[in-house]
């Protein structure tokens, strides 16, 4: 029996080798069919993201079935385990906290991961122009790679305010839009003609992706979509706030960072709210979604990833961090931004052939300017 494996009844002894690492690598980690907010998929080209092998297929409720049966903001999934049910009788259960095992496993991970770290040449490698890792990735990914982030609609009810036919004038800010899976979802469910849209990102590829789909091109032509290269740690030519083209300060309802503020290393992360809350107005949103520590994707890291304290380099070279609750919190109350709602998601995967458990975790947060 490998770490991962389990059986309802005898919990395995933990017992974690480099040769029981690959039952877990086997394992794909996307969330293409699970029933809530997603996280970007498995990366083909990620040794620690395998995509084709094993995959865990959950059958999915379509947005409209989940808005029909009354699913709210931050309550995320509705199956709940509790001591009555096998726990390999379904895919995935929701609101489900790591075991003692999974613990146990992280805790040996982490401290393996901390004593193989990145070389000192290779993090300057990756800190030096992170943007030419998107760029790779954006040249191999495109538009299909991530899948469109349709529970907008649920969690950020607020959005779709905006696009609401006769909303008037409303500004949103998308950082860290990658190829657009969040926001041409958005612009889809668009009827306010007063609505201005804008994708930013750091990676010239990503935004070409962007600008060259029919979508974008018509929305642009009509004046509500625009999509600009853009750095969200960037620091100002005054030395204060940076902005995109075209964004004027205080002028935004809301932005949303949706997987990008893990990207940047935490010394970076002071600089961004800043950034962010200097285009918001008094009043404007931040909608945010990322990973939470302790996420599978965290664990299962192999040796010569780590950064710093749960920060990475993936196999492709782009980073990524981590997040606990008060570092957030932390971080945003420091740039003037009040965290008015924040939970993790927790999800536990179940692969029932090979009777593993598996626990995803992100953090999702919504946040005001004051
Ligand atoms: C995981 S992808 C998420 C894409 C998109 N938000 C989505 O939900 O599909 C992260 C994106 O953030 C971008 N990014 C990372 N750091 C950034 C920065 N400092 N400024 C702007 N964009 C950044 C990357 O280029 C990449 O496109």
């Amino acid at each position: 029996m490998t770490v991962a494996q389990t059986t309802q009844e005898t919990p395995s002894p933990i017992e974690v080798t480099e040769a029981t690492l690959p039952s877990l690598d086997k394992l794909s980690i996307s969330d293409e069919t699970t029933t809530a907010p997603t996280e970007p998929e498995s990366n083909p080209t990620n040794p620690e993201n395998p995509t084709t092998e094993d995959p865990i297929k959950i059958k999915k409720p379509a947005l409209q079935e989940r808005l029909a049966r009354g699913d709210v903001p931050f309550t995320f999934g509705q199956r709940f385990l509790d001591d009555t049910q096998d726990v390999f009788s379904h895919n995935a259960w929701d609101h489900v906290e790591p075991d003692e095992e999974f613990l146990n496993f992280t805790e040996v991970q982490l401290n393996l991961q901390r004593e193989n770290p990145v070389d000192e040449e290779a993090k300057l490698k990756y800190n030096e122009n992170p943007a030419k890792f998107w760029d790779k990735f954006y040249k191999f990914n495109t538009k299909n790679f991530f899948k469109d982030r349709k529970w907008l609609g649920i969690e950020f009810p607020s959005l779709f305010e905006c696009v609401k036919e006769g909303a008037g004038d409303k500004r949103i800010l998308e950082v860290g839009a990658g190829a657009g899976n969040t926001f041409f979802p958005l612009l889809r469910e668009n009827h306010n003609d007063k609505l201005r849209l804008v994708a930013a990102d750091y990676s010239k590829k990503a935004i070409q992706v962007i600008r060259e789909q029919e979508e974008f091109k018509t929305a642009h032509e009509s004046g509500v979509a625009d999509a600009v290269v853009w750095d969200l740690s960037a620091v100002g030519e005054d030395g204060g706030c940076s902005r995109p083209e075209g964004v004027e300060p205080n002028s935004l309802d809301a932005v949303i960072m949706v997987f990008v503020f893990s990207a940047l290393a935490p010394d970076q992360w002071e600089q961004a709210v800043k950034n962010v809350s200097g285009l918001l107005k008094k009043g404007g949103k931040v909608l945010f979604r990322d990973y939470g520590r302790g996420d599978l994707a965290q664990v299962r890291m192999k040796k010569g990833r780590y950064l710093q304290e749960n920060f990475y380099i993936r196999g492709d070279g782009t980073r990524v961090y981590f997040f606990d609750e008060e570092e957030l919190r932390t971080e945003m109350e420091k740039g003037g931004l009040k965290v008015d709602h924040f939970a993790f998601d927790r999800r536990m995967i179940v692969n029932r052939q090979r009777r593993l458990k598996m626990f995803r975790c992100w953090a999702q947060m919504v946040c005001t300017k004051e």
